[in-house]
């Protein structure tokens, strides 16, 4: 039996970080887990429930409110965010929750909630997830640490295309305008900056192919010998 392992993908914005994870999720029969999906829940919650988040008092009480759970799709094979029991999955992509979901993940409490959860998913190992600080907080002794990066334009470029088959109103100066704020906003807060983990591989997929990128990953998972056949 391949021994089972935790694979932590950390990276800046729309680098392709979840695209990779599904794809090593599929392949080793691992669970996925995207973890800022649950900060972009609770940045819903508290916008739909007008939140003052610069209150500690209200942000305590609104996170008592909040249930979060991930639930697998089998039309399309993946899991899906849920929030109180509603499939929030295709709501929180929209770039009115992007705007603002940097200034929530930067609150304390806000962290402490969602990382005591995703480590609680990794109980069992044998789980990929991605996010900022996946390797460096959630998850500091994952076997596999992979930190990715990609040319600012290439990203923009990347993230556009996917936000405007859903609202083709959308600019692509705006799409530019909130993947640096969002970097800029997540690598300088006080509590887990994104910063790449001192033993982490670094996947700069620039000019790489998804398939490429594929099979780099799992060379690494390979070396890790967390694959039966070798
Ligand atoms: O898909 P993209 O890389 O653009 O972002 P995401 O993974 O959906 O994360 C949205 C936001 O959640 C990030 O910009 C961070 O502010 C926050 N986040 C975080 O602080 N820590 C994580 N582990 C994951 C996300």
């Amino acid at each position: 039996m391949a021994k089972k392992i935790i694979i932590a993908i950390d990276g800046w914005s729309s680098c392709g970080k979840s695209t990779l994870a599904k794809q090593l999720a599929k392949k080793l029969g691992y669970v996925y887990v995207d973890s800022g999906a649950m900060y972009r829940a609770i940045t819903l919650y508290f916008l739909r429930n007008n939140i003052d988040w610069r209150s500690k008092k209200e942000v305590q009480a609104a996170l008592k409110e909040i249930h979060l759970d991930f639930r697998f799709n089998p039309k399309n094979a993946s899991s899906e965010m849920y929030l109180n029991d509603e499939n929030v999955e295709y709501v929180i992509r929209d770039l009115v929750i992007a705007e603002k979901v940097s200034d929530v993940a930067a609150i304390r409490e806000v962290r402490a909630f969602a990382v005591a959860q995703q480590q609680k998913m990794g109980d069992n190992k044998g789980i990929v997830m991605d996010g900022r600080d996946i390797g460096t907080v959630v998850f500091p002794k994952a076997e596999l640490k992979i930190f990715m990066t990609a040319d600012n334009a290439v990203r923009v470029e990347r993230r556009f295309r996917e936000l405007y088959e859903q609202n083709p109103n959308i600019s692509i100066e705006e799409v530019k305008y909130n993947l640096e704020m969002r970097d800029y906003i997540d690598s300088h807060r006080e509590v887990s900056p994104l910063r790449k983990a001192d033993d982490a591989i670094v996947l700069d997929n620039t000019s790489l192919s998804e398939k490429e990128q594929f099979e780099k990953a799992l060379s690494w998972v390979r070396e890790r010998k967390a694959i039966q056949k070798i």
